[in-house]
């Protein structure tokens, strides 16, 4: 079996919080396969960028490479999150373009190519991750690198006509043919990355999907849902009922339902709109008032970045005015929280929530949802209120009550038929949901993408 190295801009090292279904999924690959997880260090330093760290666990070397400042700001502050994110997010009104970030985020990937080319064999798989690495491979190719490598991107492909609006598309995007394989979250995205290679990649299509490119040269194109650590969650989820902090929030519902959002602070989650669909909520359905509180938990995201501190004061704002005008001396509507808590908590506050509340103007897929449903007693179980503009969509539609996170009133409506629905519907529904959530999870995502990618000649 061929060693597995994993690359991705933040590395889960051994010892710290693997909770995450992404780590725990590409911890277990790395053990079954042994190899290496390259990554940033997640340390900005003033000098001596490009130093390297190395841990070894078993037979997995986790190396780490830290960042002076400058490259810091340029490629995660700069092209990757206010140039990249935004555009993949459908939100170009947010697309800040600028040539010395773009300079900055090719130094960087550059940069992880000088240091990890040296690490690697030639029947190695490389499985790079996400939208921080994606000129990765071409860099690795120009080092003299020949192993299959794949690419997995986490976030929404958008169509062709808004990349093609990112100054220099061709360039960046033409980097994803040094790519072997690559993975998309939906069966839509992988069409809207075909899309783009036809019409401006100059690139035709294979009958299996592929992408050809003029001197014959042919990248596989997939989708590949991402999933969750299902059977970890359900342990957690029911254990997670007697943590204090679990109990507390139970307590001080009194005999009210709650209502839960998780997300981090972005503005792809489509958080004003939710906070002002929940106060359409109330308004719309005066005979509720009181039966249900909204926990929204937000724990603050790349607070550097100007876009997201501005909707951080945005929130606020709104969460104040919401409160100020339905609160009563002993309810408060919407609960609303910016600090993180451990995963399992989480899974507990999850089974205590009849509503989930997943609604974001633009996600990959959402893992928020997933979990949800994992965490429900099946027993009892919630219903989760879900965007139809998240990737995880195509695949809970069956369950989930589907709503355009962009119709306030629809969004409004779906919380009242949530909070109202009778316990045999609620079964069902969470039937229908479980069943894709258990058969695609987070080891089913690696088993299928690493098979597609060993499976192709090297
Ligand atoms: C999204 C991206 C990930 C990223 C995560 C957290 O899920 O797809 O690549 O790691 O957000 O964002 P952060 O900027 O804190 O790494």
């Amino acid at each position: 079996m061929s060693r597995l190295v994993v690359v991705s801009n933040r590395v889960a090292l051994p010892g710290e919080d693997r909770a995450g279904g992404l780590a725990v999924g590409l911890g277990a690959a790395l053990g079954a396969h042994g190899g290496v997880w390259f990554g940033w260090s997640g340390k900005v330093v003033r000098e001596d960028g490009g130093r390297l760290h190395e841990q070894v666990e078993g037979d997995v070397r986790y190396v780490t490479v830290d960042l002076d400042r400058r490259d810091h700001d340029d490629y995660y502050n700069g092209f990757a999150n206010r140039t990249l994110w935004p555009l993949l997010h459908s939100r170009l009104d947010l697309v800040d373009y600028a040539r010395e970030t773009r300079e900055g985020y090719r130094r960087v990937n550059a940069l992880f190519a000088d240091r990890l080319a040296p690490l690697l064999r030639d029947d190695d798989l490389v499985w790079i991750h996400d939208y921080h690495l994606i000129p990765l491979a071409a860099l690795l190719r120009e080092r003299g690198v020949a192993c299959r490598i794949g690419f997995f991107l986490h976030v929404p492909m958008p169509s062709a006509d808004l990349v093609s609006a990112l100054p220099d598309h061709a360039r960046l995007f033409g980097t994803f043919y040094a790519y072997d394989l690559l993975g998309f979250q939906t069966t839509r995205d992988a069409d809207r990355f075909r899309t783009y290679a036809r019409i401006y990649g100059q690139a035709s299509l294979a009958d299996n999907g592929a992408v050809v490119l003029p001197n014959s040269r042919v990248v596989q194109v997939g989708a590949f849902p991402i999933g969750i650590d299902v059977a970890r969650i359900v342990g957690q989820a029911a254990a997670a009922v007697s943590k204090p902090a679990v109990r507390a929030l139970r307590d001080s519902l009194s005999e009210r339902q709650l209502a839960i959002g998780v997300d981090r602070l972005d503005y792809s989650k489509g958080l004003p709109e939710r906070f002002r669909a929940f106060g359409r909520y109330i308004e719309r359905h005066p005979g509720e008032r009181g039966r249900l509180t909204l926990l929204q938990i937000a724990p603050v995201s790349r607070g550097d970045v100007a876009e997201y501190r501005h909707l951080r004061d945005q929130l606020e704002g709104i969460a104040g005015h919401i409160n100020g005008t339905h609160a009563e001396p002993d309810w408060t509507p919407l609960r609303y929280v910016n600090r993180n808590f451990a995963h399992a908590t989480l899974t507990g506050f999850y089974r205590a929530a009849r509503v989930g509340l997943v609604t974001p103007l633009r996600d990959g897929m959402n893992l928020v949802a997933k979990e949800y449903v994992a965490a429900q007693d099946p027993e009892d179980p919630g219903v989760l209120v879900l965007s139809m503009l998240a990737g995880a969509a195509a695949e809970l539609d069956a369950g989930a009550l589907l709503v355009n996170p962009y119709d306030l009133d629809g969004v409004a409506d779906a919380i009242a038929r949530a909070s109202a629905m009778p316990l045999a519907e609620r079964r069902e529904r969470w039937h229908a949901m479980m069943q894709p959530v258990k058969r695609q999870d987070i080891h089913a995502w690696c088993r299928d993408f690493l098979d597609r990618l060993a499976g192709l000649a090297a």
